[in-house]
């Protein structure tokens, strides 16, 4: 797989670019890891734009068609990652003979930020007001993409990243939008980890409604952050445990559909309807959240809200395994995760996926990868990417 360090220059339509070093291991390139790519901060020109390199089964000609499709979407609210450049060997000839790992990549706009995996994962706390406002540009991307006719497909914390204001929200990982004029993708989305409804892991998700059921899920989380003990009952990746999706009597259920009540009645109704829906078509479209948001009075949430702002007052520590100095699951410093199993990127929900957690699989492969690679790391020096894993591995062993 490719792997670039700091020298690693690339030649594109007569720029250059350059890799963005780690932030918290400057040494080293910053690779983010997703399902089906590993996602890297590229400079060139005083901007930043990030490169997706798939791994080999997810590299297909689809993603030039698709990539052509959404590219008139780019100005829809939280879609800038629409417009994307995709390297093959027909288009991008020299860049592709270098790094023959390059084909079918894409280039396309950097959005700078957090994702909200990371605000769920750390326990980053919200106020009332941020939660609010997350929520409003979050209903507001989603509704802009419904009154299109469009969907995302893939929606999961991991998927939106939030503005450092913690005002706007972006989509990202927008190869599989639904779109009335593109054929479907090879690989259905089934929903992620966390927001897949039951219904769509027999039909799919890909289609105009494909968004009602996660886009409430992340709805509600948002809504709902800004609770301490919403906070501390968070599963991991999502708020809710995979396992316990739909069912009425699951206690992080009932905990945030009653916390969503404080904002007005309507949203734990609309939540409810969500939760106990038999199919997608029968969750209630995003307007209805668009619309019970914008209704919501102007003035700072604790003016109105019937609650208490002491009792979300309280910070909430970061879990066991983040304290203990371990990195984030997602953001990885290039060279460990390069061999990841062609298996793994199918557990991001797509009909052939697996049912693990993702946590679970990071720590599996970060494992596996400990063992592995355990001699090595030890000797290869810091240049070359390996640091990282020889502090993991210290801590594991
Ligand atoms: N345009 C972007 N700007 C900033 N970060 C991005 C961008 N695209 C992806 N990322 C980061 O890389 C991670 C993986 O990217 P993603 O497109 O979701 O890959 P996958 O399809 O493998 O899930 C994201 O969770 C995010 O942290
Ligand atoms: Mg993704």
């Amino acid at each position: 797989m490719f792997n670039p360090d700091l020298r690693t220059q690339l030649l594109i339509e007569d720029q250059t670019f350059t890799f963005a070093p780690h932030p918290v291991v400057p040494s080293l390139v910053w690779g983010q890891e997703g399902r089906h790519a590993i996602v890297f901060r590229v400079e060139s020109g005083g901007e930043s734009y990030a490169l997706k390199v798939f791994r080999p089964v997810f590299r297909h000609p689809g993603l030039i068609e698709a990539a052509d499709a959404i590219s008139i979407y780019a100005d829809l609210p939280g879609m800038r990652v629409c417009r994307q450049t995709v390297l093959t060997e027909d288009s991008h000839p020299d860049v592709v003979a270098q790094h023959e790992d390059l084909n079918f990549s894409m280039l396309m706009p950097w959005i700078e930020g957090e994702t909200w995996f990371d605000f769920l994962q750390q326990r980053k706390r919200t106020t009332l007001d941020q939660s609010r406002v997350l929520a409003e540009s979050m209903s507001w991307v989603l509704y802009a993409l419904e009154l299109n006719n469009l969907a995302h497909c893939d929606l999961s914390s991991g998927n939106v990243i939030l503005e450092p204001s913690l005002k706007y929200v972006h989509l990202i990982d927008v190869e599989d939008l639904y779109t009335p004029h593109v054929a479907p993708p090879p690989f259905v989305p089934t929903g992620s980890i966390g927001y897949a409804h039951y219904a769509a892991a027999k039909t799919g998700q890909w289609g105009p409604v494909g968004d009602r059921f996660a886009g409430a899920l992340l709805l509600a989380e948002m809504l709902g952050w800004a609770k301490p003990e919403i906070r501390k009952m968070c599963w991991g990746e999502s708020y809710f445990d995979p396992k316990e999706l739909q069912d009425p009597n699951s206690e992080r259920y009932i905990v945030l559909r009653d916390m969503l009540r404080v904002y007005d009645p309507g949203f734990a109704e609309t939540f409810e309807q969500v939760w106990r829906s038999a199919n997608l078509e029968r969750c209630p479209p995003l307007k209805t959240w668009y619309d019970l948001l914008d209704m919501l009075p102007r003035e700072p949430v604790a003016e109105w809200a019937p609650i208490d702002p002491a009792l979300l007052a309280e910070e909430t520590p970061p879990p066991a395994y983040m304290s203990a100095g371990l990195p984030q699951s997602k953001s990885t410093a290039t060279g460990p995760t390069q061999d990841a199993k062609p298996q793994r990127a199918g557990c991001r929900g797509c009909m052939d996926g697996c049912l693990q957690g993702c946590r679970q699989l990071v720590t599996t492969s970060l494992l596996g990868i400990a063992l592995t690679g355990l001699g090595a790391a030890l000797t290869i020096d810091a240049v070359s990417g390996w640091p990282l894993l020889s502090q993991l591995s210290a801590l594991l062993f």
